[in-house]
C-alpha cells in the first residue's frame, strides 16, 4: 500500500533537484543538449546513433515553469525551444513529435500564439513525409523498409498537424500509419516488436526485428512503454477503440511481466539480464498509464492502471533512482538505458528517462 502523504513529498522534491540539476546544466553547458550520461555527467563525446531527444531538455524547462512559475524556467523553455525552430523541417528523423510536442506545442498551449502554433504544424507535416505508401507506414531513421515502434509517439503531431489545418488527407497518412504498426508490431499478448521490416517493391511486411531489444522476438521495454502511451493518446485523438485496446494490452502485458516496484529490465525476456533496470521505460510507461486511466471508461480499470502508474513513481522516487544521493551525479534519475548491445548510456541518466519521469511526477502532483 502506498503512503500517498510521502509520495507526494517525494515528488515535490524531485521537482526541485530537476530544477537544481536543470539549472546547473543550462549554466555550465548553455546551449547543449545532453543525451545520456558517462558515470553520471552529461558532456561527453560519446556516439548519438541518431538525433532525437533535443526537445527533452526544453520540455523539461516547461515542466519545471508550469510546476514552480518560477520565471527563470520560462526564460530558458523559451531559449532551448527556439534553438530547435530549424528541426522543424528535418527529414532525417523520425522524431519531430518529441521535439517539438514537448517544446513549442506547450509554448503554443500556454501563450495562444498563432506563431508557435505554426512551427508544431509545420513539423507535423514535415514527418508525414516519411510515409511510403506501399506498406502504409511512416519510415524509420534507419531506411526506407524499416517501420519503428517508437514512432507511436511522434505520429500524434501528424494528426494535429491535419486537425489544425482541416487536412484530411494528412489525418489518413497518421491513421494509416497507426493501423499498420498495431497490425504487424503488437504482438497477441500485447508485447511488441521493436522494428518490421518491409519489402519496398510490394509493400509486404516481413519480419519483426529489434536494435535495442534482446532478440527480434523477445520485447524490449520502452519499446513497449512507447505503443502504450503512443496508442493512448492516438485514442484520445481519434476515439477509435482499436487504439484503446491495443494500448490496454501493452499496459497488461507490462504489469503482468515487471516485479511489483514496477520497474522492468530493458528487455523481458532477456535470460542472465546483466542489468536489472530499465528505469526510462518505468518513467514513460508511468505517464502512459496516467494517461490510459483517464481515457478508459471504466472506473476499476482507471484505478488499476493509476495505482500501477503510482507504484512505478513511488519507487523511482527512492534513493535507489534518483540522483540526489550520489555527489556530482548531473542527471536526474538513474539506471537509465539508451543502446545496450552499442553499450551506450546503460545504467545511466538519460534525457528522455528525465522528461518522462517528471512529467509523471508533474502529473501525480496535479501540475500536468
Ligand atoms: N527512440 C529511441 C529510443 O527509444 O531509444
Amino acid at each position: 500500500m502506498i503512503d500517498l502523504d510521502n509520495l507526494l513529498t517525494k515528488c515535490e522534491k524531485t521537482v526541485d533537484f530537476a530544477a537544481e540539476q536543470l539549472r546547473n546544466l543550462v549554466e555550465a553547458h548553455p546551449d547543449y543538449f545532453p543525451m545520456y550520461t558517462q558515470n553520471g555527467k552529461w558532456m561527453h563525446g560519446g556516439e548519438a546513433w541518431t538525433n532525437w531527444c533535443e526537445g527533452f531538455l526544453g520540455g523539461q524547462l516547461w515542466l519545471v515553469y508550469q510546476a514552480t512559475g518560477d520565471e527563470y524556467f520560462r526564460e530558458k523553455a523559451e531559449h532551448y525551444s527556439r534553438l530547435l525552430e530549424h528541426r522543424k523541417t528535418d527529414l532525417n528523423v523520425h522524431d519531430l513529435g518529441f521535439l517539438f510536442l514537448s517544446t513549442w506545442k506547450r509554448w503554443y498551449d500556454l501563450t495562444g500564439e498563432e506563431d508557435k502554433n505554426a512551427v508544431v504544424i509545420e513539423a507535423g507535416q514535415t514527418l508525414a513525409k516519411r510515409f511510403k505508401e506501399k506498406g502504409e507506414y511512416l519510415r524509420s531513421f534507419v531506411s526506407d523498409e524499416s517501420l519503428f515502434i517508437d514512432i507511436m509517439m511522434n505520429v500524434p503531431i501528424i494528426f494535429y498537424a491535419a486537425q489544425e489545418t482541416d487536412d484530411e488527407e494528412l489525418w489518413e497518412t497518421a491513421y494509416r500509419h497507426c493501423l499498420t504498426t498495431r497490425r504487424y508490431l503488437v504482438r497477441g499478448d500485447g508485447s511488441t516488436s521493436h522494428e518490421g521490416i518491409f519489402d519496398l517493391e510490394t509493400g509486404e511486411f516481413l519480419r519483426q526485428t529489434t536494435h535495442q531489444g534482446w532478440r527480434d522476438d523477445s520485447s524490449w521495454a520502452r519499446g513497449l512503454g512507447w505503443s502504450l502511451y503512443g496508442f493512448g493518446t492516438v485514442y484520445g485523438l481519434t476515439g477509435d477503440a482499436r487504439f484503446l485496446k491495443t494500448s490496454q494490452d501493452n499496459a497488461w502485458f507490462y504489469m503482468e511481466n515487471t516485479p511489483a516496484h514496477g520497474v522492468p529490465p530493458n528487455d523481458w525476456m532477456e535470460r542472465g539480464a546483466q542489468n536489472p533496470h530499465e528505469s526510462s521505460a518505468a518513467a514513460i510507461s508511468a505517464s502512459g498509464l496516467i494517461q490510459l486511466s483517464q481515457l478508459v471508461g471504466d472506473p476499476t480499470l482507471g484505478k488499476q492502471y493509476h495505482d500501477y502508474a503510482l507504484q512505478i513513481v513511488d519507487t523511482l522516487t527512492e534513493p535507489e533512482f534518483v540522483g540526489n544521493g550520489d555527489e556530482g551525479w548531473e542527471g536526474v534519475l538513474k539506471q537509465g538505458m539508451y543502446h545496450e548491445r552499442l553499450g551506450l548510456g546503460v545504467n545511466e541518466s538519460v534525457m528522455w528517462g528525465d522528461y518522462f519521469f517528471l512529467e509523471a511526477v508533474c502529473k501525480v502532483l496535479g501540475v500536468e
